[in-house]
């Protein structure tokens, strides 16, 4: 089996917060670096979601054209998710001539099967603007509660859900203009009504699906499928490209998750013969797909784009398995990229290194319910968990064997009752992580990542090597503990990838020695007397410590916002 994994697209405007790096990309990392290290041949694929009429705003915000920001902003998060030590196998972006190949092709088929609809309906045009506009873009004063800045669509201030004939002194959010008029025009509409059983029947053939993703599916089931329209009045997007349909473009989320398609096809042109990227998605295949997101995309996950891949009616791959996530709030509010409330990934990575925002992440993923972040439960699990932990069990163990034998595995000693305790509490810690990681649940896979840490120090406290006068003994002891820190660094790998590749030099480790381990007794054996290992700088340095730690919350609060500031919408 191979397996291929897909996180949810970031949209191309900006970089990303904290939220949407642990409910769609981090995860995924995760889950892909824990099968590679299984041994398990694994895609993971991302790219950037391009299209759409926010993209063409922060361009003009910019004042660059659309293609050059996205072009920009590509590259700038393409960075920071590799300094996040995102492991993707490629990051698309949903530009590409091979998406708009794709795009067309499945509007192809949908049309060809008789599932797309032309349906002429009014819009707004905004003739200063020379554009059509979109209900969200038109603003003007709420009819039932008077907010002067109501969207077209939805008023922020009640809630009521509005169309944009109803606004008083409506305007273009874009220029202000007043001067709209309603002009007709036609678009495609995907006939998802007819496909409603069909779609049901796929998502009850998963009995394995977290609650959190059935039930959203099942809500918009029996609230009853509409037919969708699936382009646009835009210039930038995929372009629809049929005669009598040369100004239209598809619906940024027709194509999106088309590049999901479109992504792989471009990671194997870059290696042109060498790569079969329909032997991923098409046909008979021994692939198990996976898709990573939070729980906003989970309509368009379960419904939308399973009605485009089944309404194709060609053997393109459906998704095997969907893991969504709730939302992580920042002091109980939202994150918000429109008042830059809340923590994104470029300050983050610029404040403290990735692994200590991943374990964090991972530790506390919003998986059952919404997570608070907050900045003292973030410092406070980095200092106990991986410095307390995890750094503090590789440096005693390190130090000691320095100061005792010098810089190598010591020798003598046999294994006794001692490290036959330490072997079933490692197999046991082992057992838990790797069940938990199948079923695809974090929390608790980063609780047993913690239980094989502290396996070792409580070996450590119970051998206590430091008070022993029998060199064999203590060479046993310290050898083992040797042994548990490389165990560990394979492990964790996943979680916390930059600290298990130092460990990994330190420790001089072989590409034979760096494998899934097996049963803890033969495993605590591995490394053997004699060869060499490196004393480096502590794995986690702490954030602070008890006279500085307060001081920093509270500077990281005035610096990011905090609870004063919780609450605010955006
Ligand atoms: O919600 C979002 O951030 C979207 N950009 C996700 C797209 S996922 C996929 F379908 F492309
Ligand atoms: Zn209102």
């Amino acid at each position: 089996m191979r397996y291929l994994i897909t996180s949810a697209l970031p949209y191309i405007n900006g970089v990303k917060h904290l939220g949407n790096l642990v409910g769609s990309m981090l995860p995924a990392d995760v889950y892909a670096r824990y099968l590679r290290g299984r041994g398990h041949e694994v895609l993971y694929i991302c790219a950037t979601d391009e299209h759409g009429t926010p993209a063409e705003l922060a361009a003009a915000e910019a004042g660059l054209d659309v293609a050059e920001y996205c072009a920009r902003e590509h590259q700038i998060q393409r960075d920071l998710g590799e300094r996040f030590g995102l492991s993707w196998d490629h990051f698309g972006r949903s530009s590409s001539p091979q998406n708009a190949e794709l795009t067309r092709h499945f509007a192809g088929r949908l049309r060809d099967h008789g599932l797309l609809e032309e349906v002429v309906t009014e819009q707004v045009y905004s003739l200063d603007d020379g554009r059509f506009l979109p209900d969200r873009y038109i603003i003007g004063t709420c009819p039932y509660c008077g907010y002067e800045r109501a969207r077209g669509d939805q008023c922020e201030n009640c809630t009521r859900l509005l169309e944009p004939a109803l606004l008083i002194n409506a305007r273009s959010a874009i220029s202000g203009s007043t001067n709209l008029e309603r002009r007709s025009t036609k678009h495609l509409y995907i006939r998802q009504s007819q496909m409603a059983e069909r779609v049901r029947e796929w998502i009850d053939s998963h009995d394995d699906w977290p609650v959190l993703v059935t039930s959203i599916a099942h809500n918009w089931l029996n609230v009853g499928l509409e037919d969708r329209s699936i382009t646009r009045d835009l210039k930038w997007g995929v372009a629809v490209g049929w005669p009598g349909w040369e100004d239209k473009v598809f619906y940024v989320w027709f194509d999106a998750p088309i590049e999901y398609i479109g992504a792989t096809n471009e990671w194997a042109d870059l290696a042109p013969g060498e790569r079969d990227w329909r032997g991923w998605w098409y046909g008979d295949t021994d692939v198990r797909y996976m898709q990573f997101m939070g729980k906003d995309n989970i309509p368009f996950h379960t419904i939308n784009f399973p009605v485009t891949i089944i309404g194709a009616q060609e053997p393109w791959k459906l998704v095997d398995y969907i893991k969504g996530f709730n939302y992580l709030t920042y002091y109980g509010g939202k994150f918000s990229t429109s008042q830059q409330r809340g923590i994104f990934m470029d300050a983050a990575i610029d404040l403290l290194p990735a692994d200590y925002w991943r374990y964090y992440l991972m530790a506390n993923a919003p998986e059952s319910d919404d997570t608070e972040f907050t900045w003292e439960s973030f410092a406070f699990n980095v200092n106990k968990d991986l410095a307390g932990i995890f750094g503090n069990f590789v440096a005693r163990t390190l130090k000691f064997t320095q100061r005792r034998f010098g810089d190598v595995v010591p020798e003598g000693g046999v294994p006794g009752p001692e490290e036959a305790q330490l072997a079933r509490d490692v197999d046991e810690a082992m057992s838990t992580y790797v069940s938990e990681m199948d079923a695809v649940r974090f929390r608790p896979a980063a609780f047993a990542l913690r239980s094989l840490w502290t396996a070792g120090n409580q070996y450590l406290d119970r051998t206590a090597p430091w008070n022993e006068a029998d060199d064999q003994r203590v060479a046993c002891v310290l050898r083992t503990a040797i042994n548990l820190a490389r165990i560990d660094a394979v492990v964790a790998h996943a979680f916390v990838p930059f600290a298990c590749e130092r460990l990994a030099r330190d420790l001089a480790l072989r590409a034979d020695e760096w494998r899934w381990p097996g049963a803890a007794t033969d495993e605590l054996q591995v490394l053997e007397p004699g060869r060499a290992f490196t004393v480096g700088e502590a794995l986690f340095p702490r954030i602070g410590d008890r006279s500085t730690l307060n001081a920093w919350v509270a500077e990281m609060e005035a610096r990011f916002g905090g609870r004063e500031t919780a609450g605010v919408a955006g």
